[in-house]
């Protein structure tokens, strides 16, 4: 196999930067995996949910209750599929109540621990894009390719707006905004791999790119490490 069909890239950043699209795309353009790691934080929450336990207890869970959560990831291509409760979920992944409660879920240790290790899983072999808040930092610091992807807030409430079909009016993007730097917030502060700029990352400003100029500055970051 030549070396570069084993590489770790990864790609962090705040709620809203276009991590997850961008990645998935880069992915698809490499013939690697693309791992979103979000998706399993949001797997975990559901699935909490679902159970019905409450929030006052989640800062209470062990190991070995999080161990226990009915979620799942299996490889399949280029795809990692997530399973809750033995179904494949995705847009269930990104409701309102699963996204209000993703952040707290987060910040809790034996959450953190649990999907450490799925995430080192899925990486064992390389060829793989991974997006998140600690890829670079903390779970794969020894990446080949570390992107940090911002942009400006309101520019991404618009797009997380019209990701979802709408077409926002400014008070709707000002709205947005303040949920998105509320998750930036908590996700920024708290104590277990915060939302940092890996060293080593390279920085991207999204704000002025279109989808595909985003793709392509990461893709081209990608070939020019294994031909330097
Ligand atoms: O990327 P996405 O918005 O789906 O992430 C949902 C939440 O999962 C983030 O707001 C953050 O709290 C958490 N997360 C994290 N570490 C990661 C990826 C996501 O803490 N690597």
């Amino acid at each position: 196999m030549n070396k570069s069909a084993q590489l770790v890239v990864t790609l962090d950043g705040p709620a809203g930067s276009g991590k997850s699209t961008t990645a998935k795309e880069v992915a698809r353009r490499l013939g690697f995996r693309h791992l979103d790691s979000g998706g399993l934080y949001r797997a975990l929450t559901l699935a909490l949910l679902e159970e019905g336990i409450p929030l006052t207890l989640w800062a209470d869970l062990t190991d070995e209750d999080m161990n226990g959560l009915p979620v799942r990831v299996s490889s399949e291509d280029a795809e990692f599929l997530i399973e809750v409760a033995g179904r494949r979920v995705q847009a269930e992944l990104r409701s309102p109540s699963v996204t209000a409660h993703v952040a707290f879920l987060a910040s809790l240790p034996a959450a953190r621990r649990r999907l450490l290790r799925l995430q080192h899983i899925a990486g064992e072999k390389g060829g793989l894009v991974a997006d998140g808040r600690d890829m670079g930092s903390v779970v794969f610091p020894d990446a080949d390719v570390k992107v940090y992807l911002v942009a400006d807030l309101h520019e991404r409430a618009r797009r997380r707006l019209e990701e979802s079909g709408i077409s926002p009016s400014n008070v709707e993007v000002e709205r947005e905004s303040k949920v998105i730097a509320e998750r930036d917030r908590q996700d920024s502060e708290r104590e277990l791999s915060p939302l940092r700029e890996p060293s080593n990352a390279h920085l991207i400003d999204t704000t002025r790119l279109n989808f595909n100029e985003q793709v392509e500055e990461v893709v081209a970051l990608v070939k020019a490490s294994y031909t330097d």
